[in-house]
């Protein structure tokens, strides 16, 4: 499948960046465009990018600003425009304020580019999915939310590093909410089709039961943490987002966490993660991982946090 015509980035903040360039290094689209309200950024941002399209190959055309004639006839529209959390506050104080903007400013985007996928990465974006799925109407699965993709990276990453081996070979996700409600699907996790929860390290060593609720801590506060020393996050969940874009880009269909509707019994229907396969129309379809006992309950408090938020922003 060739790449995309046209992708848009809106917002040129620091995500938004971080989505476009390494989204230009995997020529990931023709075009891409940078959307910003502060015209001068997205420009600046653009230019800045352009300058190094002489050491990518395939570098497409990149370009940007705060005409909405940028985002026509977009396959694909990358949302990252919004406030961050200050450091102390939660994904979730940001629903009120990033709910608004998102209902603002999605009906123009819709209408500048109506066949587009659009992957939303703004938070709490579990939230900020379904309410931007509300507005767009059906089919849901082109309303796609960056949720867990980059928790289950996080993830990953300590785990190779407590086994001493490659984040290629362990497969572990994390689902539910993209904040401090979401769950670990530890039942489940393999490395090369064993369960993680029987591998013996390199070093000779398993993992024990506490040491895994501490790397759970870990993935979990992530976050704060690169918060409170340089003020967001930004790199892993651009490379992250450019991952999902990848897979809509090239209609690759792998199974990501990413943020989709479901209907959690009892609760009603809220946007969380779940492994989902990821094609050119968003998303395809979920598979049904097997829960242990802690995983459905732990699912399904997620669920009933997300849908306490989404009815307080009237939605
Ligand atoms: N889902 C995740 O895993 C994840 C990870 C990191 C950050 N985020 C979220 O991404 C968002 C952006 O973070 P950031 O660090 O890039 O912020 P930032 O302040 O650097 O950039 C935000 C940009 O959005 C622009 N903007 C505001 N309203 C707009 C509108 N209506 N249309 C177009 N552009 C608009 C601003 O002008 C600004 O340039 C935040 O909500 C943050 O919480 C999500």
């Amino acid at each position: 499948v060739a790449a995309l015509e046209k992708m848009v980035v809106v917002g040129a903040g620091s995500v938004g960046v971080a989505v476009a360039y390494a989204s230009t290094i995997e020529s990931l689209a023709d075009e891409i465009a940078l959307f910003d309200i502060d015209g001068r950024r997205a420009e600046a941002q653009a230019l800045d990018l352009c300058h190094g399209l002489q050491f990518v190959q395939d570098g497409g055309r990149i370009c940007g600003g705060d005409d909405l004639a940028l985002c026509r006839d977009a396959d694909l529209v990358v949302v990252t425009a919004g406030a961050t959390h200050p450091p102390g506050g939660t994904r979730l104080d940001l629903a009120a304020g990033n709910v608004a903007l998102v209902r603002r400013a999605l009906p123009p985007l819709l209408d500048a580019a109506p066949d587009a996928v659009f992957l939303f990465v703004t938070n709490p974006v579990d939230v900020v999915t379904y309410v931007a799925q509300e507005i767009a109407g059906p089919p849901h699965g082109r309303i796609v939310g960056s949720g867990t993709v980059l928790d289950s990276s996080r993830l990953r990453y300590l785990l190779a590093g407590r086994l001493g081996i490659s984040i290629a070979s362990i497969h572990a996700m994390v689902v539910g909410e993209h904040g401090d409600s979401e769950v670990v699907l530890w039942s489940s996790a393999t490395v090369a089709g064993t369960p993680l929860l029987d591998v013996v390290g390199s070093e000779g060593a398993s993992i024990a039961a506490d040491e895994l609720a501490a790397i759970h801590v870990e993935v979990r506060t992530a976050a704060y943490r690169i918060i409170e020393g340089k003020g967001n996050t930004n790199l892993a969940i651009g490379l992250a987002t450019t991952r999902i874009a990848r897979c809509i880009s090239r209609d690759e269909r792998a199974v990501l966490p990413v943020s989709v509707r479901a209907v959690v019994d009892g609760i009603g229907e809220v946007c969380l993660s779940l492994p989902s396969v990821v094609g050119r129309t968003g998303v395809l379809s979920q598979i049904d991982v097997p829960l242990d006992d802690a995983e459905r309950n732990g699912l399904r408090a997620s669920a009933a946090t997300l849908r306490a938020v989404i009815d307080s922003v009237g939605s």
